[in-house]
């Protein structure tokens, strides 16, 4: 059992990234976001353009990505990809590569050291179930399809980008679909986990109970 890592996996939507970005801030320990790691490796072999149905490459890729992380910027081969990661194509390049137990596989070692004994909280699909199997404090995170499809809406609005609230609602569906359905890696819960919906929740609930929940199971100063 580790008592310095907290993992958070849940769907797209669920307000993970930004719940443990604030729950590690408060901590004092680090975050892995592993979804970059993903958008990483489909930016990567978008760049090179490398043939998406070829596991073995895709895989060498993920091996061989030189990344730096650097005050909340991340920099490929020294290049600031920060934004670029986060467009809907590298979402579904992502999406794509993370299917693939080569690369799966080649992020492994990687995202186990991030584990250090300052703390680590770590958000995804599979930090509790295949990353971090030991951690102390297991969180899944959930929300209705309806509540995260009105989230994205929102923040894609904020962005002046067209959208429609119904598209938005049958997409998510069907990516929780693909993510809960592929062979490798799938997302679910890991038996010890708390679950927790956020639907009717507001962000500082949601911390709240994490930290609460950190303080029974986790090693943290008095
Ligand atoms: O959380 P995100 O949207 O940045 O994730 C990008 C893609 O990577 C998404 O399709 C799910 C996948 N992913 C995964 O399979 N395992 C993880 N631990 C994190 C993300």
């Amino acid at each position: 059992m580790n008592q310095k890592i907290i993992t958070i996996d849940g769907p797209s939507g669920s307000g993970k990234g930004t719940i443990a970005a604030i729950v590690a801030k408060n901590l004092g320990w680090r975050v892995l976001d592993s979804g970059a790691l993903y958008r990483l490796t489909g930016l990567q072999a978008r760049n090179q353009n490398a043939d998406f149905d070829d596991v073995h490459i895709l895989g060498e890729i993920a091996g061989h990505l030189q990344v730096e992380f650097m005050d909340g910027k991340i920099l490929l081969e020294k290049h600031d990809v920060t934004d670029a990661i986060r467009s809907e194509t590298a979402g579904n390049d992502a999406s794509r590569v993370a299917a693939v137990a080569q690369v799966r596989a080649a992020l492994l070692d990687w995202q186990q050291r991030f584990a250090t004994s300052q703390g680590l909280v770590a958000d995804g699909r599979d930090m509790g179930t295949v990353i971090f199997p030991q951690a102390a404090l297991k969180i899944f995170l959930t929300a209705s399809a309806e509540e995260r499809a009105r989230r994205r809406y929102k923040q894609l609005k904020e962005k002046g980008m067209p959208v429609i609230l119904t598209s938005l609602v049958e997409e998510i569906r069907e990516r929780d679909e693909r993510d809960m359905n592929r062979s490798e890696a799938p997302l679910r819960a890991a038996d010890d986990a708390l679950m927790i919906d956020s639907s009717a929740l507001t962000i500082d609930e949601v911390v709240e109970q994490i930290l609460a929940q950190a303080r029974e199971h986790c090693d943290l100063p008095l």
